[in-house]
């Protein structure tokens, strides 16, 4: 792989090659061991057009401990404030000796962009309403942690699916892994023609968790929305949002996720955030390790750790 851009473009093997190379990658952390020289001699930088706390620190971590250059863009201090287009910016950082550039932006399809017009490799870190390909890989690690395998595990994910790349990215993914992916929002929140990409629709949330082995809340994106497309938080919250009583009708093991960052008393409730069966922490740990494991396959290729 020369870049990480979403899992739609990805066969099963890449996937899993990902993912067992995140299993070896978590073990090194396991030992507390926060340096290794697997990028020593790799130049990393982020550069973020949208806020992050979880995707740009793990990626920070991730390349530190295995001892690569890092460097971060902050966009509102940077050239892009002038005008500097996109490319230009890319092209500044190829002329840097940048080996990988992790890329936030606000435009679905930014990061392919990039890629196709620069010599560095690129990692997708969300692009708007499209993927979020580390994302998936880390929450897709974190089933197969406990559970496995997804093969025929029924996924409940359930919110603003509309605005979500996690949710895509996720849909992909766990679908080339034989998972059943049923997703749930309002009309007003579920993307049309989303069905063909292989997902179950319905707006009954209640009916996407009943039985589901694992449920994912996802966040109500306020920031993408123009207006009008719900009523009030505290009916979404009633109708679509995770509590009790709704993971009560889940499977009885049901784990349940959410990408972060949770906005408490909309999508998910805190008892439900906070319960014994919420892997949301553990979703940011292993975000470390699928992270360690993408910068590693781009600049090193499937040569042994
Ligand atoms: N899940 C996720 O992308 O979180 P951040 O926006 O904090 O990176």
């Amino acid at each position: 792989m020369k870049h990480l851009l979403g899992l739609r473009e990805l066969e099963v093997s890449d996937i899993e090659s990902v993912l067992s190379l995140a299993v070896e990658m978590k073990k090194i952390l396991k030992q507390n061991v926060k340096k290794t020289n697997h990028l020593s001699n790799k130049s990393v930088v982020t550069l973020f057009y949208e806020n992050s706390t979880r995707t740009k620190t793990s990626f920070e971590i991730a390349a530190k401990f295995m001892g690569a250059s890092l460097s971060g863009i902050s966009v509102a201090q940077s050239s892009v404030q002038k005008g500097e287009t996109l490319i230009d910016t890319g092209k500044t950082l190829d002329a840097l000796c940048t080996d990988v550039i992790i890329i936030r932006h606000n435009v679905s399809g930014a990061p392919h962009f990039l890629a196709k017009n620069i010599n560095a490799s690129v990692i997708n870190g969300g692009d708007g309403m499209n993927e979020h390909p580390t994302q998936a890989l880390l929450d897709i690690f974190t089933i197969i942690e406990e559970r496995g395998s997804l093969k025929g595990l029924n996924v409940a994910i359930v919110g603003d699916v509309k605005h979500s790349r996690v949710a895509r990215s996720n849909l992909w993914g766990m679908t080339k892994l034989g998972a059943k992916v049923t997703l749930a929002a309002p009309d007003t929140l579920m993307p049309e023609g989303i069905e063909r990409a292989g997902a179950r629709i319905t707006t009954d949330a209640d009916a996407a968790v009943r039985g589901a082995d694992v449920v994912m809340g996802l966040r109500l994106q306020l920031e993408r929305m123009k207006s009008g497309l719900i009523p009030s938080i505290s009916e979404y919250n009633e109708m679509y949002g995770l509590s009790k009583r709704r993971v009560g009708l889940a499977d009885k093991d049901v784990m349940i996720l959410h990408p972060g960052p949770v906005n408490r008393g909309a999508e998910i409730n805190g008892d439900v955030a906070d319960a014994d069966n919420s892997f949301i922490e553990r979703q940011v740990t292993n975000g470390v390790a699928i992270r360690m494991a993408a910068l590693f396959l781009l600049t090193r290729g499937n040569n042994p750790i």
